[in-house]
């Protein structure tokens, strides 16, 4: 007998045709947000799960489900999933890195110059029947080009960003956990270590690009945005929480930094209402990865884990092996 496995979310149906080669599977193509219980309801029996980073795999999921062996997530942050309360219940977790880096580059690159350059807000004022002449001074930014970017969490995605500056003819400097060796700070365009208070001064740009934590925690907040130029602007693209979203819509309110390019949110899909009162603010619904061929590549690859991973192999991606 196949064991059987549990979808969580919609997915491509050409990855569940695949799937049930090789599993009993349970789909959810109507897309339904189960709740905490529904969630456990549906995963009563089941050997493995194809998550996504908005179901919570937690002890208080994982005690209820004693004959559960697998969670494979589609994407790469994995802080929905508690890996110790996984390994202690002997499940093996998966997430899908290395698939989505340049695609998560390209966007952080589309949600940097289109709040530098106020490419939403003036679409939304020529949309509102606003533009009956051209003016010097409309919608003025800061350039982007010979600019200094600023980049917190230099992994994979931060490198692909920093080797995209190059043709922008920008300095790089970042701040990461550990400092990157010669030769990847020469490939991510000459990139430069600062503290996260150095870069916070100096960068024209900042971008957000580190995994989320209890040790991540509002990494941007009131006292960082204090450090952060008037002129400069700042790209979330990590996740919700990095950033203490009711601090920057203070420092964007007051024009204390120029403008925000956020796609990631605390508590999202539900987000703080008064960004939508702000000019100064890109917002865009969780999409870094959202290219075809990427969000393919990720569903596949979490396939590939959950099908590795219950047939008795090591999953491409095991998180805690
Ligand atoms: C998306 O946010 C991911 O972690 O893949």
């Amino acid at each position: 007998m196949k064991p059987a496995i549990l979808v969580v979310r919609a997915i491509f149906p050409e990855v569940l045709e695949r799937l049930s080669v090789h599993f009993e599977v349970e789909s959810n193509q109507d897309d339904v947000i189960f709740s905490p219980s529904e969630l456990a309801a549906r995963l009563k029996g089941k050997a493995g799960a194809l998550a996504t980073a908005s179901a919570r795999i937690n002890t208080e999921l994982l005690q209820q489900l004693p004959d559960l062996k697998m969670v494979a997530s589609m994407a790469v942050g994995y802080d929905n999933i508690d890996l110790a309360a996984c390994t202690a219940h002997g499940v093996k977790a998966s997430n899908t890195p290395e698939v989505l880096n340049e695609t998560t580059a390209d966007f952080g690159w589309a949600l940097l110059m289109a709040t530098a350059r106020r490419v939403t807000e003036a679409e939304h004022w020529l949309r509102g029947g606003q533009w009956n002449k051209w003016r010097y001074d409309y919608f003025l930014g800061p350039d982007v080009h010979g600019s200094t970017l600023g980049i917190i969490g230099m992994g994979r995605i931060g490198q692909a960003i920093a080797r995209r500056s190059l043709g922008f003819n920008m300095k790089v400097i970042y701040h990461n956990r550990s400092r990157l060796s010669t030769e990847q700070e020469l490939h991510a365009n000459h990139a430069q270590y600062a503290s996260k208070e150095e870069l916070l001064g100096k960068a024209d740009h900042v971008i957000l690009v580190l995994p989320y934590s209890a040790a991540s925690h509002h990494t941007i907040g009131e006292a960082e945005l204090k450090l952060m130029k008037p002129t400069a602007t700042l790209v979330n693209l990590a996740r919700g929480g990095i950033v203490d979203d009711v601090a920057l819509i203070a420092a964007l309110r007051e024009k204390r930094i120029a403008a925000a390019g956020l796609d990631v949110f605390e508590n999202e899909p539900k987000f703080h209402s008064d960004f939508l009162t702000l000019k100064n603010v890109v917002l865009t619904p969780h999409i870094a990865s959202a290219s075809e061929a990427t969000r393919r590549a990720m569903a596949n690859r979490a396939a590939d884990n959950l099908i590795a991973g219950l047939s008795g192999q090591n999953p491409p991606d095991w998180l805690n092996p």
